[in-house]
């Protein structure tokens, strides 16, 4: 494995759980009574997106899609590839994506733009965090949990190179930068 760079904690559980608790309570406004249906964005928004949905009590349907974006390590490709597509029409549906997080922007937008074509009556997002900082293309951030800094994060579903997503916090890693 070599010398792994050492997590540190940015937000740990107790802060992740009230921020998800706020954003349970903006999204059950707005959607308890449209039977949405939320897409989350694999792999990153799982843990988001299980933890998320125990917290709200109305029907919902649940899909994911899978995207690839980055290369190996943080560098990004700014490709945006579809490995898994969605297994249901989302035609006519109040569509809610869930992402773990918009860097560029690129991956995000080029997913509601991709999920706009499909027609559904609406479509939001929903981001557990956003790294302002490194936006090269704007994007909507509807429910937004945690603005971070430009550090590359691991954990609470987040890797590097398939590596520390099961961290219960949300971490930085040391030394290791962004490109
Ligand atoms: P974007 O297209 O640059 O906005 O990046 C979106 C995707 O890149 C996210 O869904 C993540 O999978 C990945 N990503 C971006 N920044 C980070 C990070 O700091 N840690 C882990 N993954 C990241």
């Amino acid at each position: 494995m070599g010398s792994q760079p050492k997590p540190q904690i940015l937000f740990n559980r107790q802060e992740i759980e009230a921020t998800i608790s706020r954003l349970a309570a903006e999204i059950s406004k707005d959607y308890h009574n449209k039977y949405p249906l939320l897409i989350g964005i694999l792999k990153g928004s799982f843990m988001f997106l299980a933890d998320l949905i125990r917290l709200l009590d109305f029907p919902l349907e649940v899909e994911f899609i899978r995207l690839s974006s980055y290369g190996k390590g943080s560098q990004t490709s700014g490709r945006v590839k579809i490995e898994q597509d969605l297994s249901s029409s989302i035609e006519g549906r109040e569509v809610l994506l869930i992402e773990d997080i918009v860097d560029t922007g690129l991956t995000t937008a080029f997913l509601l733009d991709y999920l706009k074509k499909k027609k559904p009556v609406s479509l939001k997002l929903c981001a557990l965090t956003d790294k302002p900082s490194r936006r090269k293309t704007p994007v909507t951030i509807d429910y937004l949990g945690f603005t971070v800094p430009d550090k590359f994060l691991v954990g609470y579903g987040l890797d590097l190179d398939e590596k520390f997503r099961n961290l219960p916090d949300i971490c930085f890693l040391e030394g290791e930068d962004q490109c």
